[in-house]
């Protein structure tokens, strides 16, 4: 597998491993770290525009810049949505991806809620299928995948559009081998439980859209700051609600609680995964809304966990809440959480049967 130079970085495969050819007959695999999330790339991309009111067919073509007109909605307006999720490289050699058509069925949803072309569901499916069997060599061995993420724009030249929507659109794929999110691994994270900021507003909270990222940032770079954290859990009103990148679950022996959908966070892919492998395994899930000082009860007895692709599902260890350090049980990282987590990567990495039809093979 080549190495790929791309603005200084470069793309490494096969789960971490360098592959050096020393002379024909030696070949010697070094086990390397994964670079930081998010940071390394394929070599090729898939894209497709919207124009004129219809799809174009889809192109594979290698990654290299846009040219976008300075005007695009997006760069004005923020028209724009993304999808995260991941593939697997099996024993046997083939890709599975995890639950690509829920994927695609959420980013036809905030394509929909941001009034943007909305993307053919076989379009996109093939589009990330295409990625991935190109790819298929950069894609590491578990616990390390390949990321993949669709991305849809506004594109249409219109700086007058503020109040109108963007009629062309460009919808790409991005594939990234990865490894953990939170550097350090599994390690149980500290939150900051901030009751006074929203990550996301009533009517865009369940749209994966890049300005409720932006919305988080702030509150959650002045939180690592000041109180060393590794995310915020936003809690408006003293509202539970969810972390900048990932959702909120408290996990006993026998129940799960976490936030009801609706319109204001994230319906994570991870999170709905979670609660089914639970209720598999005789959990009793509690979906209901609950407060902080709810909270603040429950974390003597109960884990809690962030769900997410990125996240999978991680430990929480520490709250912090008005200066002060509330330890999550005894601050380490708990059984439930360990055993549910290990239910889903058995499926994910193909060492459990996937009961729930989640896994989609790329035929070579
Ligand atoms: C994901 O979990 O896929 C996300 O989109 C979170 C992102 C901040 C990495």
């Amino acid at each position: 597998m080549p190495l790929r130079e791309k603005g200084g970085k470069y793309g490494l495969a096969n789960g971490g491993r360098l592959m050096a050819k020393l002379a024909p007959r030696f070949l010697i695999q070094i086990r390397i770290p994964m670079a930081q999330f998010g940071t390394v790339f394929c070599d090729h991309m898939t894209i497709a525009r919207f124009e004129n009111g219809s799809w174009g067919e889809a192109a594979m073509q290698p990654l290299a810049p846009l040219p976008l007109h300075p005007a695009s909605h997006v760069f004005h307006y923020a028209s724009t949505c993304f999808e995260g999720f991941k593939a697997y490289r099996w024993q046997d050699g083939k890709a599975r991806i995890f639950r690509l058509h829920d994927h695609v069925a959420r980013m036809q949803r905030s394509a929909k809620s941001l009034y943007l072309p909305i993307p053919d569901a076989d379009l996109l499916v093939g589009m990330v299928e295409d990625l991935v069997r190109k790819q298929i060599d950069d894609i590491p061995q578990p616990p390390s995948s390949l990321y993949l993420r669709p991305t849809l724009i506004g594109t249409l030249p219109n700086i007058g559009a503020a109040a109108a929507p963007s009629t062309e659109a460009t919808l790409f794929v991005l594939a990234s081998p990865v490894g953990d999110y939170f550097a350090g691994g599994a390690r149980p994270l500290k939150l900051l439980v901030a009751d006074t900021f929203a990550r996301s507003t009533e009517q865009l909270g369940s749209t994966k859209t890049g300005g409720n990222y932006a919305a988080a940032l702030g509150p959650t770079l002045d939180a690592k700051e000041k109180y060393g954290v590794d995310q915020v859990l936003f809690c408006p009103g003293g509202d539970v609600q969810e972390t900048g990148a990932a959702n909120f679950l408290l996990i006993s022996d026998e129940e799960i609680i976490t936030k009801p959908l609706n319109t204001s966070f994230l319906h994570g892919m991870t999170r709905a995964s979670i609660l089914t492998l639970a209720r598999d395994l005789g959990y009793r899930i509690s979906e209901r809304d609950f407060t902080v000082a709810e909270l603040f009860e429950w974390v003597p007895t109960y884990e809690a966990a962030l769900s997410g692709t990125a996240a999978t599902l991680t430990p929480v260890g520490t709250l912090v809440y008005n200066g002060e350090e509330i330890p999550v049980r005894d601050g380490n990282a708990g059984p439930n959480t360990d055993k549910l987590r290990k239910a889903l990567q058995a499926i994910q990495y193909g060492d459990a049967p996937d009961t729930h039809g989640w896994l989609t093979e790329v035929s070579l």
